[in-house]
């Protein structure tokens, strides 16, 4: 499959976008700002009411599982699609009614393919030619372009001649030709296997640093979203469930949605004490360093623990004797092992139907074997307790999204 860009800019020129931007409110160039936006495919909802606020020069992530209103966001800020309400403004102009070529934006798309009888410079030069740019100006430009993607020896080749990741920097230097403002990009390297797309994720993270041109980058891939962002739109439905660093989504989920869709969760049940900070479980106290404002004594809820934070000891005689007893320690039985390169997972049995998921790095794990009797612990801080009812539709969602990864991008013509 190939990859390439849509130039949606070729006709505001400088002139033009100064004006725009004078009538416009203060905003600085590169912002991006959505108010209230919904999208509606007759009576469905596909965006929801959504309040985004980009800044110049930021990598900002949508993240979310297939059908979650990504694409139709981006389509919306590219002009392809206009809001059914709300308003959106880039670099401080209200762009609602704005052609996409009228926008100071620019598109990389997963699915549309390079113009395979033209020459990777022909291609890179396709939009300033439809401008009527000068020959001497537009070779210039190209030369730039490809250099920044390390392109610049492959310019008369065919995209046919290319692999996979380099077709990709030739859809980004088309893309990139024109110096947008603003990058939309809609998973740009969801065709490419798995060690050439970590090795564009770190390219890609430098080129948008450099170029200081705000990336607006669509992905349902959290690995991704968390090793390039700035910040990670996390969505669910058409609405976004949490904006913020990739740390403060890991370590501070607002969400069980969220706790649960970045990096995995054990989720445990039990019922919240005076305390809000403790939940009596079936399998022992539970202590957090934080509680959920929905929450109240006596009430239903999740505890989330990720398995990365639970530490497994072996049981021995004298050690289960002079062991205190202490909130979050569980004790169990090892149900299996398995190796996962830098890390060992356990599965734990602690109860009839519960069990526990525990990863630890190789050289720091201990050496169990199947039907050991093991100590589960883990801080305080690395717990968050949620509604129980948003839990458990929160793990139903997630196992659908899971189940029904996002479709292939080809279409099917019948
Ligand atoms: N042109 C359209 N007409 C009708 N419904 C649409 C249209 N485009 C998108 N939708 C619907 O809007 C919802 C959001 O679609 P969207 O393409 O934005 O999802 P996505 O998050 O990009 O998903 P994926 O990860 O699969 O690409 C889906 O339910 C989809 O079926
Ligand atoms: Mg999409």
């Amino acid at each position: 499959m190939t990859v390439s860009a849509q130039n949606t800019t070729p006709a505001a020129s400088a002139a033009e976008n100064a004006s725009a931007n004078a009538a416009a409110t203060s905003e600085p160039d590169g912002s991006v700002v959505l108010e209230g936006v919904t999208k509606k495919f007759g009576g469905a909802v596909a965006v929801d009411n959504i309040s985004l606020h980009v800044r110049p020069g930021e990598f900002l992530s949508l993240l979310g599982p297939s059908g979650c209103g990504k694409t139709t966001t981006l389509r919306m800020l590219a002009g392809f699609e206009e809001p059914t309400s709300g308003s959106i403004r880039i670099s401080g102009q209200d762009v609602v009614g704005i052609p996409p070529h009228k926008r100071n934006v620019n598109t990389v798309f997963q699915a549309y393919a390079l113009f395979p009888h033209m020459s990777v410079a022909e291609n890179v030069a396709y939009g300033l030619r439809q401008k009527g740019t000068p020959k001497s100006e537009i070779r210039e430009r190209v030369t730039e372009s490809l250099d920044l993607v390390q392109m610049r020896s492959f310019a008369d080749r065919k995209p046919t001649q290319l692999s996979g990741g380099q077709q990709q920097r030739i859809a980004l230097a088309r893309a990139l030709i024109n110096r947008p403002a603003v990058l939309l990009l809609d998973e740009p390297l969801g065709a490419l296997d798995r060690q050439l797309r970590e090795e564009m994720q770190i390219e890609l993270k430098l080129l948008q640093s450099r170029l200081g041109i705000t990336f607006i980058f669509v992905t349902h891939d959290q690995g991704e979203a968390l090793s390039m962002s700035d910040r990670i739109a996390i969505m669910r439905k058409g609405r976004i469930e949490q904006l913020d660093d990739a740390d403060s989504i890991y370590d501070s989920p607002a969400s069980a949605y969220v706790a649960g869709f970045i990096g995995q969760q054990n989720f445990l049940p039990g019922m919240i004490t005076n305390d809000l900070q403790v939940m009596e479980s079936p399998f022992g106290v539970l202590r957090s360093t934080s509680t959920h404002p929905e929450l109240e004594a006596g009430v239903d809820a999740q505890a989330a623990v990720r398995p990365e934070a639970v530490t497994v000891s072996a049981i021995t005689d004298t050690g289960a004797a002079t062991t205190p007893t202490a909130d979050n320690r569980i004790s169990g039985k090892v149900l299996g092992v398995s190796h996962q390169g830098e890390t060992l997972q356990f599965l734990i049995s602690i109860g009839d139907s519960q069990t526990l998921m525990s990863r630890l790095p190789r050289p720091s794990a201990p050496r169990l074997a199947v039907g050991d009797a093991v100590m589960c612990t883990w801080d305080a801080a690395s717990v968050h307790f949620f509604p129980s009812e948003q839990a458990t539709q929160a793990q139903a969602d997630i196992a659908r999204a899971v189940s029904h990864p996002a479709p292939p991008t080809s279409s099917i013509s019948l």
